[in-house]
């Protein structure tokens, strides 16, 4: 499907260490097993559901939200995908909290039997501990071209730049904020007029179809590593 309002940047030659190889190539008939991980509304994890329900070389085996209310989790409820919300535990020490939460976040991993976690709006750093367990099968997106304007508030900080082009960016994920091996971006122009509503929802759109496109890309062996 094309990509609306947008323009494919250049092919990227992807180069990356043996820290990001996936351990196996996915198939049609033994797709890679897929974590999705969200914070909130989930239209990501909606669209990529919609195209797992074509044969692929991945497949969302659990989703897990960092909220058990998370609206997202209402998607992978109704295709029958266990689905998991799982808060931040205040119960332990304020420091502890964190790797805690990261700790049952992996054990539900395992047991899952889960190769690829895929972050999907998902709002939290990951710890280094964390991190180094799943380094090569952590992927995220990004709304925004990186590595311009890494962070939380990619649209309003683009906004404030006054550039006149976004977009969004599909890389693994490494032990920094937003950063590692780039593998997919494609850019989406600034409106006048535009304000972070409206950027977000057609940056959105793009993501809806580059994300499903790359982990194909990358489950199948496409993205040399
Ligand atoms: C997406 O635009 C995603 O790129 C962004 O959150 C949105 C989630 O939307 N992620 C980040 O900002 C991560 N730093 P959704 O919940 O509707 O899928």
């Amino acid at each position: 499907m094309p990509i609306p309002n947008s323009q494919a940047l250049p092919a990227l030659v992807v180069v990356m260490s043996d820290d990001f190889v996936l351990p196996r190539t996915g198939s049609l008939e033994d797709p890679i097993r897929v974590a999705v991980m969200i914070s909130g509304g989930g239209s990501g994890l909606a669209a990529l559901l919609q195209y797992q329900r074509t044969s692929r070389t991945h497949q969302t085996t659990l989703v897990i939200a960092d909220k058990e209310d998370a609206d997202g989790l209402q998607h992978s409820i109704d295709a029958g995908v266990p689905s998991l919300g799982i808060p931040i535990p205040m119960e332990a020490e304020a420091k502890e909290r964190r790797v805690t939460h990261e700790r049952l976040v992996h054990a539900a991993l395992g047991e899952h039997d889960i190769e690829l976690v895929v972050l999907s709006g998902y709002m939290r750093i990951l710890t280094p501990w964390f991190v180094r367990r799943w380094k090569g099968r952590l992927v995220n997106i990004h709304p925004s071209l990186l590595p311009d304007f890494p962070g939380a508030h990619a649209h309003r900080d683009v906004l404030t730049a006054g550039v006149d082009v976004s977009g969004c960016t599909v890389h693994m994920v490494d032990e920094g904020v937003d950063t590692g091996p780039i593998l997919a971006q494609v850019q989406v122009d600034v409106n006048e007029g535009d304000d972070e509503t409206s950027l977000q929802e057609r940056i959105k759109q793009v993501e809806h179809v580059l994300y499903p496109e790359t982990l194909d890309r990358l489950c199948s062996g496409q993205i040399s590593l």
